[in-house]
């Protein structure tokens, strides 16, 4: 038997016909050796399902999605926008993979800019890449909005996970089989200490360590407003800068990038509410 139909065989509990036992119709003569081989099978070590298996997979419900105050471009395929989305999906896989990268920070220079909206459209297009796995965390903890984008409930605040002391299967939610999320449950003004803490850098890479993920999304609050972003820059391999087409400024995004030089890679500026007479979602 190949190692690959002996991995399933074993996962599938070891079918009884499948047994390697001989008949005792008398026609043989008794061998003591079947009976050890007929009992074997129940005492193979059963296979432990692997961290990603174990995260509560959760109903990702179309319905709850269309009451969330965000849209979800997804259930779009055809929009403008879902496209942008996609293609915004593959650069960023392209760079992604030609780096070895996997750890993407979404921010803004300001609040309301989109942030949770590009972060959760593009963590749903990257879950739609078969076989992957992409996690999206909202460490937004002044403003979390990936649970009501989402419209799931989150199980708890974030900082019980990144201290150390909730664990990754308790706290990760899977609305995708090929999506997890790290929601959280409550706005957190200690946002800065929690991202700056001993254990948050440990415990994320642990998390992508375990997981075996291909792309990690962090959903992060405005670069100027707070220091949590500058705190949490070392945790990430690059930084999408999400810039609002109505209200962003030269002179802010040249601000972003001035903070951000010598910390992170600028994976690109991605343009939201650009395309305003266009789209329905506008
Ligand atoms: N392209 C878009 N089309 C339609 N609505 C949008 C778009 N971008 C953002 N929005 C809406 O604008 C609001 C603010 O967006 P979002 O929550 O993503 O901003 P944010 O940058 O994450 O804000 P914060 O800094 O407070 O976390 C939301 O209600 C969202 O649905
Ligand atoms: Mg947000």
């Amino acid at each position: 038997m190949s190692e690959q139909g002996f991995r399933r065989f074993r996962r599938r509990g070891a079918p009884a016909d499948a047994m390697p036992i001989a008949a005792d119709d008398g026609s043989s003569p008794p061998s003591p050796s079947i009976a050890p081989a007929a009992a074997a099978p129940s005492q193979l070590p059963a296979t432990l399902p692997g961290s990603w298996d174990r995260i509560r997979q959760v109903p990702f419900d179309a319905a709850a999605q269309a009451q969330a105050r965000l849209p979800l471009v997804s259930r779009f395929r055809a929009d403008p926008a879902a496209k942008s989305f996609d293609l915004l999906r593959t650069r960023l896989l392209h760079t992604l993979k030609a780096r070895g990268w996997k750890r993407v920070a979404v921010t803004a220079p300001a609040a309301g800019c989109g942030t949770t909206f590009s972060a959760v459209n593009l963590a749903l297009s990257l879950a739609r890449v078969p076989d992957s796995r992409t996690i999206l965390m909202d460490m937004n903890f002044r403003r979390p909005g990936a649970a009501r984008a989402l419209g799931m409930t989150a199980p708890g605040g974030l900082a019980g996970f990144l201290s150390g002391r909730v664990q990754l299967e308790d706290q990760l939610l899977r609305p995708l089989p090929t999506l997890a999320v790290g929601l959280n449950s409550a706005a957190d003004q200690d946002a800065a200490e929690i991202l700056h803490g001993r254990s948050c850098a440990g415990v994320l890479e642990d998390m992508i360590l375990r997981l075996d993920a291909d792309t990690a999304l962090f959903d992060l609050p405005p670069v100027l407003e707070h220091d949590d972003t500058a705190a949490f820059l070392p945790q990430v391999d690059g930084v999408l800068l999400i810039a609002d087409g109505t209200s962003t400024t030269a002179a802010q995004l040249a601000a972003c990038e001035k903070m951000l030089a010598g910390h992170t890679q600028m994976l690109g500026v991605v343009l939201n509410r650009a395309r305003k007479a266009d789209s329905p979602l506008n």
